[in-house]
């Protein structure tokens, strides 16, 4: 089957086995056969670029457990197939704190801590509890922590170490239930609020909204992946070169030598910015996201990612680093 659907960026490859899991019994039986596993869950965050040959499981547990244990917390657990925005506006509307920032991240929250989603000064790491994962050599299930997780700037232990090891089946996040700690620092969130005297979880979240749609091509329309890179961090000297040409220049220091730029920015300086090649491009509004305007090839896509990295290396001595999962 053509796996389009079942990928944001809308690239058609084909998988040659598709299963569609719903139940963790369902999973375990697989796993005790079958080693060579591909997952596929919101796939917001992959390009595709070729025929799949291993299983593609489909995962999609759905569900969401709340247990109030603690006078101001509670701890929701959200099975891995449920949406994430979908899951954001539920903690909302249950008057739970603490994912409002990460409001419209496309993907589901089985993936969500791959990547150790952020946005707008949030990352999941901050309210994350535990996740639930199935091990794919024993088919036993393990519980990771928070520090088991090695969380960082969108990485994880799973991106890493184990790496297509593990099947994560469920996440719980530890959330506020009425006093809450909201994180209003980014400009534009400040900007969006101004007018707002005592705001809530569904203002921040409002606003965010507002901004990412502004801002971001929506994946139902257009095919995208959010940012296909990463923001580069430089040291201070290379920093301080790049100042003096460009005194402007966007940045938030990391460290007392450690400086990171904005890759769109880097792109835009390029000339990239909304610029379209065949049925592929840059988006208009926010140039660190690569889009497919209908029938691009993963590989296109890729040679573009390819030719931007080349020309803000050529441009600025900075390696940009593709953040999206290349298959
Ligand atoms: N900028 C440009 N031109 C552009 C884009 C950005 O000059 O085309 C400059 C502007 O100065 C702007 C600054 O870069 O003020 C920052 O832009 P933005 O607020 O859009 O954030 P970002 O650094 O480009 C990161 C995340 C986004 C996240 C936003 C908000 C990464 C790789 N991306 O983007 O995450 O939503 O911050 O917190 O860290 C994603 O991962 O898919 C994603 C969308």
């Amino acid at each position: 089957i053509s796996l389009k659907p079942y990928n944001t960026f809308g690239i058609d490859v084909q998988a040659k086995r598709f299963v569609t899991v719903n139940s963790l019994l369902e999973l375990k039986k697989i796993v005790a056969t079958e080693k060579e596993l591909f997952l596929i869950s919101g796939g917001s965050n992959m390009l595709l670029t070729k025929t799949i040959e291993d299983l593609v499981i489909h995962l999609d547990f759905k569900g969401i457990i709340v247990n109030e244990t603690e006078k101001d917390s509670v701890f929701v657990t959200a099975e891995a197939g449920e949406n994430w925005h979908d899951f954001v506006i539920w903690c909302i509307s249950q008057n739970y704190g603490g994912l409002e920032n990460l409001s419209l991240i496309p993907g589901n929250v089985g993936t969500s801590p791959i990547q150790n989603i952020g946005a707008y000064g949030v990352e999941i790491k901050d309210t994350f509890h535990q996740l639930e994962a199935l091990e794919i050599e024993t088919g036993k299930l393990r519980v990771f922590n928070n520090k088991e997780c090695n969380f960082g700037y969108r990485n994880s232990v799973f991106k890493n170490e184990l790496k297509g090891k593990y099947i994560i089946t469920s996440v719980t996040f530890k959330l506020t239930k009425h006093k809450h700690n909201f994180n209003i620092s980014y400009g534009a969130i400040k900007e969006g609020l101004k007018a707002i005297e005592n705001p809530t979880l569904k203002d921040i979240s409002d606003t965010i909204i507002a901004i990412r749609e502004r801002k971001l091509p929506d994946p139902a329309k257009i095919g995208n992946s959010g940012s296909f890179f990463k923001n580069p961090v430089i040291t201070k000297n290379t920093f301080e070169v790049l100042q003096k040409k460009y005194p402007n220049a966007p940045h938030y220091v990391v460290s007392e030598n450690e400086i990171k730029v904005p890759a769109g920015w880097l792109i835009e300086q390029c000339g990239f910015k909304g610029k379209r090649f065949g049925d592929t491009g840059i988006h208009e509004n926010q140039a660190l996201v690569l889009v497919n305007y209908g029938n691009a090839t993963g590989k296109e896509i890729y040679s573009l990612a390819q030719k931007i990295q080349q020309k803000v290396k050529d441009a600025f001595t900075i390696s940009l680093e593709i953040e999206v999962n290349v298959i």
